[in-house]
C-alpha cells in the first residue's frame, strides 16, 4: 500500500455526511423506542453492511432490546445481485413471541430482505419489521418495503458507514459514491 494512502481518495463525493447520519438514527432510534415500548424487541443486523448502523441505532433505542446478528450471502465481490441468498450465519435462539426488527444497510433490489423476512416467519416471532439505513426504491424488485428507512437514495453505487465495495471502505464515517476509476482497477 502506498504511503500516506487515505481511502478518502477514492471518494467522488460524500452523500451523507456523519452529522447527517447521526441525527438521523437519533430521531429513527427514537421513533422505534416508542412504537416498541410495551414489546419484547430483538434487533437483527444482517452482517456485515448493518454493524455499524446497527451499533449507533442500538444506542438511539431508550426501550430494552435484546441483539442477534446474521450473515447472509447475496452479492460476490463486484456491484451487482445474484439473487441468490445463502445462510452463512444463523440466529443464536428461537424466535417465538419476539418482536423482531431487522437491521440492514441498504434496500436495493429487495431480494435479500425478502427471502430473510419470510424465513424468519416461519420461526413464530410476534411480529417482523424492517429498518434500513438507505432505500434504493428505484432498484426494487422484490415486493418489500422498510418500516424505518433513514434516507432515500438514488440509484449509486455507494460505500462507508458499513456499506463495502470488495470488502473495501466499509470503515468510512460518512456514505460516499467512489471515483469511476476505482471500479477499473
Ligand atoms: P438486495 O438484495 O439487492 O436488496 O441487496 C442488499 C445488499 O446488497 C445490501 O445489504 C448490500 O450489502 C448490497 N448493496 C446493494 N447496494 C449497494 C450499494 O450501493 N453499496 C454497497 N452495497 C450495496
Ligand atoms: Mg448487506
Amino acid at each position: 500500500m502506498a504511503e500516506g494512502f487515505d481511502m478518502k481518495d477514492d471518494i467522488l463525493k460524500v452523500l451523507l455526511s456523519e452529522e447527517e447520519i447521526a441525527a438521523k438514527v437519533q430521531e429513527i432510534g427514537a421513533q422505534i423506542s416508542k412504537d416498541y415500548a410495551d414489546k419484547d424487541l430483538l434487533l437483527v443486523s444482517v452482517l456485515k453492511g448493518s454493524v455499524v448502523f446497527m451499533a449507533d441505532l442500538m444506542r438511539a433505542i431508550t426501550v430494552n432490546a435484546a441483539i442477534d446478528f446474521m450473515s447472509v450471502s447475496s452479492y460476490g465481490s463486484g456491484v451487482k445481485t445474484s439473487g441468490e441468498v445463502k445462510i452463512i450465519k444463523d440466529l443464536d435462539r428461537p424466535l417465538e413471541g419476539l418482536d423482531l426488527l431487522l437491521v440492514e444497510d441498504i434496500l436495493d433490489s429487495g431480494m435479500t430482505l425478502s427471502y430473510l423476512r419470510d424465513m424468519l416467519s416461519k420461526r413464530g416471532p410476534k411480529s417482523i419489521r424492517i429498518a434500513t439505513l438507505l432505500d434504493k426504491p428505484a432498484r426494487r424488485q422484490a415486493d418489500i418495503q422498510a418500516d424505518y428507512v433513514c434516507f432515500d437514495v438514488p440509484d449509486e453505487f455507494v460505500v462507508g458507514y458499513g456499506l463495502d465495495y470488495a470488502e473495501k471502505y466499509r470503515n468510512l464515517p460518512y456514505v460516499g459514491v467512489l471515483k469511476p476509476c476505482v471500479y477499473e482497477k
